[in-house]
């Protein structure tokens, strides 16, 4: 059969990853597809770049648009990142006939819907596994390995930057802005690291995960957001000696009365092996009904590992192209009809258990005071310990674990202990998960 064109928008670090594992495995991957695949161009900002000498067949353009109206061209790549121009030129390519594989998650957490039905009206496919935990087969594992089962929550360490930092927070002790500063250097965060921090990459891959898992529409909105920027070392030291991890998850989780979409810093449990996920390293936890829990781990960014996943894409999309729309495997995990109104829980409806350090004067009555605001509220206490001060103004860091209660009545519970003559400054409130079933 002739060999399969490929034009790439964009060729930085995946990009080149991608083209690389092409050409160096070129034979094992004709021998899977029965077809050979050609980089044939690369739109990018500088044509005189150096490159491998192992790409140096691949014609660079800085006109993206010849890519995409390039009649050779069989599938085009897009790993530019960002939203415009690449949403225009995906939808041209789309209307050009051109199946699609983008590794941008932002695009398809905000524009998915419009692209999918761009894709399903010219009867062409649109893959995105590198926009998901970097190398790791989650999408393709819980849209086709899981098809069979009710999924019931996702719990996903998406962010490698998150994850590194909070990884050296606890094994070195240091401080968050510290650390930071080594993930830039490292290459790890970006140069405005904010996305990454903040929790937007993470919150971009989860509403993709939500989607395939549950069968609803993508809906990026719809998810609370909180980064690790405000986790102090003393956190993750006082966690660790209540025998948990503070990781950096996003949650996705189908209550029975409407999803869960939340992405934040959690106490979970260190004898899961999800808490043992340390550096840059992914880990995505499913639970489902039929399977029960598995759990799928990898590298979440990097040039080959996301390449790797880009061009398993690029070999799906060919293997399908002959078989008509309905005769493929949903671009979403469930037929583009059969998508669900899920009802987005608002985060005061959220259930969760809680951390919380208060910082308290030592005085008799403190602890009693604590427990009667947390006892208004109905917010059982699992735990409560007194540390030592952290510094000389005689205030003590009093740790609670808390079982689970509604986000609405914590936060009544907290306004109310802030208030607290005895009480200084701010509580710090983490959320806390099993992860341990449905
Ligand atoms: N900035 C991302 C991370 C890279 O730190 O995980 C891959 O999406």
């Amino acid at each position: 059969m002739k060999p399969v064109k490929i034009g790439f928008l964009g060729f930085g670090t995946v990009g080149q990853g991608a083209a690389t594992v092409i050409k160096r495995n070129a034979a094992e991957i004709s021998r899977r597809i029965g077809r050979d695949i050609i980089v044939k161009s690369a739109s990018v900002r500088n044509v005189n770049r150096e490159l491998d000498p192992l790409l140096a067949e691949v014609e660079l353009t800085t006109d993206s648009e010849s890519i995409v109206n390039d009649p050779e061209i069989d599938v085009v790549v897009e790993v530019m990142g960002g939203d415009e121009p690449a949403r225009t030129l995906l939808t041209t390519a789309i209307a050009n006939g051109k199946h699609v594989v983008t590794a941008n998650k932002a695009l398809v957490a905000c524009h998915g819907a419009e692209i999918f039905d761009a894709a399903r009206e010219h009867g062409v496919s649109v893959a995105f596994e590198a926009a998901v935990a970097g190398g790791i087969p989650v999408i393709k594992s819980i849209r086709e390995g899981l098809a069979g089962n009710r999924i019931q929550w996702v719990a996903g360490i998406i962010n490698g930057t998150c994850n590194y930092i909070l990884t050296e927070m606890l094994e070195k002790g240091r401080e968050f802005e510290d650390v930071l500063e080594d993930a830039k250097a490292l290459g790890y965060a970006e140069a405005d690291p904010t996305f990454d921090v903040e929790g937007i990459d993470a919150a971009h891959k989860l509403t993709i995960l939500a989607s395939i898992a549950f069968g609803v529409p993508l809906q990026f909105e719809a998810v609370y957001i909180e980064g690790i920027s405000s986790i102090s070392r003393e956190d993750t030291a006082y966690a660790r000696e209540l025998g948990y991890r503070i990781k950096h998850l996003g949650l996705a989780i189908d209550t029975g009365n409407g999803i869960e979409l939340r992405v934040h810093p959690t106490l979970i449990p260190e004898r899961r092996l999800i808490a043992n996920v340390n550096g840059v390293m992914n880990a995505v936890l499913v639970q489902a009904d039929a399977v029960g829990p598995t759990l799928y781990y990898g590298a979440g960014a990097g040039a080959e590992p996301t390449g790797s996943s880009v061009v398993a894409d690029i070999m799906d999309v060919v293997r399908v192209a002959s078989a008509s729309v309905e005769n493929r495997v949903p671009t979403l995990a469930f037929q583009h009809d059969a998508l669900v109104d899920s009802h987005p829980l608002k985060p005061e409806e959220f259930q969760t258990s809680y951390y919380l350090r208060i910082l308290a004067e030592d005085k008799p009555g403190v602890m009693a005071d604590i427990s009667r605001v947390l006892a208004d509220e109905a917010i059982s206490i699992e735990a409560i310990v007194q540390k030592e001060p952290v510094d000389n103004s005689g205030k003590l860091p009093i740790v609670l674990l808390t079982k689970k209660i509604t986000e609405g009545s914590m936060n009544n519970a907290i306004t109310k202990l802030e208030s607290l003559s005895v009480i200084a400054g701010k509580v710090t409130r983490i959320r806390m998960e099993s992860l341990g079933g449905n």
